[in-house]
């Protein structure tokens, strides 16, 4: 496993793999990997000839009272984790050698971003397209893997590489979760105790859902209304948003029929958390 941190010597080494007829799976992270990040590296390892993955906390994602100084970092882990499940590079570039100077052209999402973690996040998605774009330029996958935890990400991304043309597969990996049902996330590492205790209720909020919707239920309003109350009656954290919406297109509701995500996100003391489930909801 090589690791490598300027862009420079990253183009080279892909221009090898493709002289040499190497297909590439790739998988892009801020790092501190955990059994999330595996799958997809796993999925990777399973269809591609090389895998690479990257690892970069992308300033320009993250708002100006966001966690980007406090987001767990440890290279070494890293490194021992990305050994284990057979990566071939890491691409670990600095902020200095992705971002030199100021942008000339910048990138905006103009759909799906008007809801969930686009609305409060103002910004979020123009710095995750944008650093992807570098990325996809440098690392020029045949393949790149995405967690569904991040499920609007997905859909903004699959956006991106359909305007844009990047010769690349979209490959979405479903959620994994602790044993306790709570999504696996960086971010778990800065909740309290007390917090980490209560924390798996979102996930038991999203399967009440899905309980309702098996029975019927189908009106969206009046499914919010009970899942937020359920979920602040359980929880100390407070609630971002809770939304049932169409997958991918991320479109308001007046029943939940079709494809739907129901997401939410929660602000704890140190951290938000978020979590979804996709669900497939049968037309009358
Ligand atoms: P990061 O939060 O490190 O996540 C990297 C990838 O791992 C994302 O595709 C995310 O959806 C996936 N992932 C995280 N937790 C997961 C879980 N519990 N189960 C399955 N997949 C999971 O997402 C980012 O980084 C950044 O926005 C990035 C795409 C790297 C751009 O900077």
């Amino acid at each position: 496993m090589k690791i490598i941190t300027t862009i420079k010597e990253m183009q080279q080494e892909v221009k090898q793999l493709k002289n040499n007829q190497l297909s590439i799976g790739y998988v892009p992270t801020m790092g501190y990997l955990h059994e999330g990040h595996a799958a997809l590296i796993d999925e990777a390892r399973k269809n591609n000839d090389k895998v690479v993955i990257s690892i970069f906390v992308n300033p320009l994602q993250f708002g100006p009272n966001e966690d980007f100084d406090a987001y767990p970092r440890d290279i070494d882990r890293d490194e021992r984790i990305a050994k284990e499940h057979g990566v071939d590079f890491i691409f670990y570039p600095s902020v200095e050698e992705m971002y030199p100077r100021g942008l000339s052209v910048s990138l905006s999402v103009t759909d799906r971003t008007e809801v969930l973690c686009g609305k409060s996040r103002p910004g979020h998605f123009d710095g995750v397209v944008t650093v992807l774009t570098k990325l996809f330029h440098i690392i020029q996958p045949d393949r790149a893997y995405f967690g569904l935890k991040d499920a609007q990400q997905v859909a903004v991304v699959d956006g991106l590489i359909t305007d844009y043309h990047f010769p690349l597969e979209l490959i979405p990996i479903p959620t994994v979760r602790e044993e306790d049902g709570l999504a696996k996330s960086s971010r778990n590492v800065r909740l309290t105790s007390s917090e980490r205790e209560e924390a798996p209720q979102i996930y038991k909020t999203l399967l009440h859902a899905q309980e309702l919707i098996k029975a019927g239920e189908r009106d969206t309003i009046s499914l919010v209304e009970r899942l937020k109350e359920k979920l602040a009656n359980s929880i100390t954290g407070t609630i971002d948003y809770l939304e049932i919406l169409s997958y991918p297109e991320l479109r308001k509701l007046e029943l939940a029929e079709g494809k739907v995500i129901i997401a939410v996100a929660v602000f704890y003391q140190k951290v938000r958390l978020i979590d979804n489930i996709i669900l497939e909801v049968p037309r009358p």
